[in-house]
């Protein structure tokens, strides 16, 4: 049958949906780029923001009328549900959306091809076709992943390392929609980025929801930190870029600062959230670190490697957030001055604990303080791209642009930056002198070597 996933989310979710491809294709289906060439429709979810049900349930309205159409027409159409709303929903979704043929959790995608035969089997039989896969075991799913071949993938990927948040931010859905925290081996991913460097992809984002406090069995049978493997990984022939993503402040160490300023291909850029920069809000958030610590973690990075630059994500209006805590975030972000950075307005999410906390700050004041917020990171990042108008910059090329001869890549910062020249294919890593910005892009030429 034919394919076609919508992805909604995070890095891991874009992971998940690449895995689900390598297995639907070895099983023999076929991906489609539209939704309207295929005949299943898997929907991988995330309930990260407000609404995330709401998108969902419009998105499988209107694939419900397609899929009554093509059975219309004597095909089959099969609807499936992944990602974290599967996770969190489960069979909540078939009682509201009853042509849904099944519902996979988010450590339950390596049965994909097997949920899929279970449908076909079901309709041939007549049968009301809800297969329900809930399961969190991360264990099992990277056991089951680990035999399942790559097949297409981009120069630039993500790599799952670890998976699942013990943390318990009081804000946060993860604990809930992708278990406890699990680290895969260090063998396992080594051998998953050489079958992606083998078959082209030149930079690889390792993944987690913690991924600095990744904590596999390594090849020498003990275990391995995070910088360990970063070492490792920079072993891999052909691999020519390495970052890794999301890093918890308080399981930044010296040791990984090291590994900044040891590994070449390792880039000088890291996504380290602060949420907030009062104490008090903090503590709220159960983010386990103060700003002082944040504040010196950064300024540690900074002295093992002096070209590092950093993004964060911004928690404005959690419950409790006074006029001086949300001015102490402000205060906090001209400080570190991020290169980039995403801020939200806090929404509760069920489950959580803050979703049950007093004082929630009044949707009005959040909007203010996230357009000031915003405005203020907006600055910075725009002065972080002027800085580099006149110098040169490593771009790795990703894709074409929309004129004829241009090509769109990533800085070693992961500056979007574009350059029109015939010389340059994508998957090319060249050195760009960077000579205008356009909004949050950069413009370039290419520098013959
Ligand atoms: N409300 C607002 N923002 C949230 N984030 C996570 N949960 C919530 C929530 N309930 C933000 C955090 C996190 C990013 C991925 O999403 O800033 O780092
Ligand atoms: Fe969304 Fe979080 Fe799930 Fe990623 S882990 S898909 S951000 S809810």
């Amino acid at each position: 049958m034919n394919f076609f996933i919508k992805n909604y989310g995070c890095q891991m979710n874009i992971y998940d949906s690449a895995r689900m491809i390598d297995i639907l294709s070895a099983a023999g289906h076929k991906e489609c780029k539209h939704l309207d060439e295929a005949n299943i429709f898997i929907f991988n979810t995330c309930s990260i923001r407000e609404k995330a049900d709401e998108k969902l349930f419009s998105d499988l309205g209107r694939a419900k009328s397609i899929k009554f159409k093509i059975q219309d027409a004597g095909e089959s159409c099969i609807i499936v549900v992944c990602g974290c709303v599967a996770q969190a929903k489960k069979e909540a979704i078939f009682n509201r959306a009853p042509y849904v043929d099944a519902v996979v959790g988010t450590q339950e995608i390596h049965n994909i091809a097997n949920v899929i035969n279970e449908v076909i089997e079901k309709k041939k039989n007549n049968e009301y076709s809800n297969v329900l896969m809930g399961v969190l075991n991360t264990k099992s799913k990277f056991e089951a992943l680990k035999t399942t071949n790559i097949t297409e993938r981009s120069y630039s990927e993500y790599l799952t390392i670890q998976e699942g948040c013990d943390n318990f931010c009081t804000y946060c859905v993860v604990p809930y929609t992708r278990g406890r925290e699990f680290s895969r081996d260090a063998k396992d991913i080594i051998d998953e980025a050489k079958k992606m460097v083998s078959i082209g992809v030149k930079e690889i984002t390792l993944l987690g929801q913690n991924v600095n406090s990744y904590h596999g069995e390594g090849t020498d049978g003990r275990i391995w930190k995070l910088s360990r493997l970063l070492y490792a990984m920079a072993e891999i022939d052909g691999l020519a870029r390495l970052r890794y993503v999301t890093s918890n402040p308080k399981d930044v160490s010296t040791d990984i600062a090291e590994a900044h300023r040891d590994i070449d291909i390792l880039m000088p850029f890291l996504h380290l959230p602060v949420q907030s920069g009062s104490d008090k809000i903090l503590k709220k958030m159960n983010r386990k670190y103060t700003t002082d610590e944040y504040l010196r973690c950064i300024d540690m990075l900074r002295a093992y490697k002096p070209d590092m630059a950093f993004s964060s994500d911004f928690i404005v209006g959690f419950p409790g957030e006074s006029d001086q805590d949300f001015e102490d975030t402000l205060k906090l972000a001209e400080k570190v001055r991020f290169a980039q950075a995403y801020s939200f307005k806090y929404s509760p999410r069920s489950n959580t604990a803050a979703a049950k906390m007093e004082n929630q700050v009044p949707e009005k004041i959040k909007s203010e303080r996230l357009k000031i917020l915003q405005d203020m990171l907006n600055n910075h990042q725009n002065e972080f791209n002027e800085n580099t108008v006149g110098k040169t910059v490593d771009v790795l090329f990703t894709k074409r642009g929309k004129f004829k001869n241009q090509l769109v890549g990533r800085t070693e910062y992961s500056q979007a930056i574009s350059v029109c020249d015939k010389s340059i294919n994508i998957g090319d890593i060249a050195f760009v002198k960077v000579t205008e910005i356009k909004s949050h892009s950069l413009v370039g030429s290419v520098k013959k070597k």
